[in-house]
C-alpha cells in the first residue's frame, strides 16, 4: 500500500518539446510506459518555441520539461535565431509556470568547433539556460549512429566521401533516449552531463563500415584536413572527457539491425 502511494506521488506531468522527432518520440514513449503523463509538443500539435505560440497552455500545472526540439534551418544565422529565441520563449514560459526541471540535449565538443554555426548556436542555447534561474540538467550527446548517412552524405565528392579520420565516440538514439528519459525523472543537477557510445572509431572507418553494410559503392579517402562543419578535427575533438554515461549498443549491431 505504502509502495502504490510513494509510486503515485513519483508520477510527473512531463512536456517533451520536440516529442515528434527521432529523440522526442522515444523518450515520449519510455516516459509513458514510466507512467508518467506526457505530452509530445512540437509545431504540428499546436506548440511552437521559436513562435511561442501555445506554449503557456501546454506547460500549465508541468514538472519537467525535456527539449528535444530541432532547427529547421541550419544556416548560421538561422540556426542561432532559432536556438536562441525558441531557448528564451521556452525557459520564460517555464518561470512563469514553476516548472522544476528544464532538461536539453546538445553536443560533446560544441565549444571546441566554433567554426560551426550550428555548434555555435547549441552553445548559445545552454548558455541560456544556465542563466535561466529555472534549474536543469543539459545532455550533451556525442554524433547519433543514425548521423552517418548525413556525414557520409555531406562529405560526398562524385563516388569519393573525403573525411577526417579523427576519433568519435557514437551512441545509438535508442540509448540517447533511454538516458535522457532516465535524466528527466532524477532531480535536476545543474550542470552538465555527457553522454557516448560503448566504442570509439575513427570517423573515415564509420562511414567505411556504413557504405559496405549499405552496399553503397562510394569510396572513402581519408584526409586530416577534411573539414567537419567547418572545422578540421582532431582525436580529442567530438570524443568525451572523463567519466561519460555509456549507451550499450555497438555500431557493428545497430548496422546489421538496422540493414536488415
Ligand atoms: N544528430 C546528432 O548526432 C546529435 C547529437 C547530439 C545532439 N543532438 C541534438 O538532439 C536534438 C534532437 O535531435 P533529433 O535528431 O531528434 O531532431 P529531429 O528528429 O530533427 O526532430 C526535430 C523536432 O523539433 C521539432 N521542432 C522544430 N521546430 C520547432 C519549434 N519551433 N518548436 C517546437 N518544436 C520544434 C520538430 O517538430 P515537428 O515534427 O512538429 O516539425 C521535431 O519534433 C537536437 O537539439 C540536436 O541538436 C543531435
Amino acid at each position: 500500500m505504502k509502495d502504490e502511494a510513494s509510486e503515485t506521488k513519483n508520477k510527473m506531468k512531463i512536456v517533451v518539446i520536440g516529442g515528434s522527432g527521432l529523440i522526442g518520440s522515444k523518450v515520449v514513449n519510455i516516459l509513458r510506459q514510466g507512467g508518467h503523463e506526457v505530452v509530445a509538443a512540437s509545431p504540428k500539435s499546436g506548440v511552437d518555441t521559436f513562435t511561442g505560440e501555445g506554449l503557456t497552455e501546454a506547460l500549465t500545472g508541468v514538472q519537467v520539461v525535456v527539449d528535444l526540439a530541432n532547427a529547421p534551418n541550419w544556416e548560421d544565422k538561422a540556426v542561432m535565431e532559432f536556438f536562441q529565441t525558441a531557448g528564451r520563449n521556452l525557459l520564460a514560459a517555464e518561470k512563469a509556470a514553476g516548472v522544476g526541471h528544464h532538461i536539453a540535449l546538445t553536443i560533446v565538443g560544441a565549444d571546441r568547433l566554433p567554426a560551426s554555426g550550428y555548434l555555435r548556436a547549441k552553445v548559445a542555447q545552454e548558455n541560456l539556460i544556465k542563466t535561466s534561474g529555472v534549474p536543469f540538467t543539459i545532455v550533451r550527446s556525442c554524433q547519433f549512429f543514425e548521423f552517418a548517412k548525413g556525414l557520409v552524405q555531406s562529405a560526398t565528392e562524385g563516388q569519393m566521401v573525403r573525411l577526417s579520420p579523427a576519433l568519435m565516440q557514437p551512441i545509438a538514439s535508442d540509448d540517447v533516449a533511454a538516458i535522457v528519459a532516465d535524466v528527466a525523472v532524477a532531480e535536476p543537477s545543474n550542470g552538465t552531463i555527457e553522454i557516448a557510445g560503448p566504442e570509439r572509431i575513427r570517423m573515415n572507418e564509420l562511414a567505411r563500415r556504413f557504405l559496405g553494410a549499405t552496399q553503397d559503392p562510394r569510396k572513402v579517402l581519408t584526409d586530416v584536413h577534411a573539414l567537419y562543419f567547418g572545422t578540421e578535427l582532431n582525436d580529442q575533438s567530438l570524443v568525451p572527457g572523463d567519466n561519460p554515461r555509456l549507451g550499450t549498443t555497438r555500431f557493428e549491431e545497430w548496422l546489421s539491425r538496422s540493414t536488415a
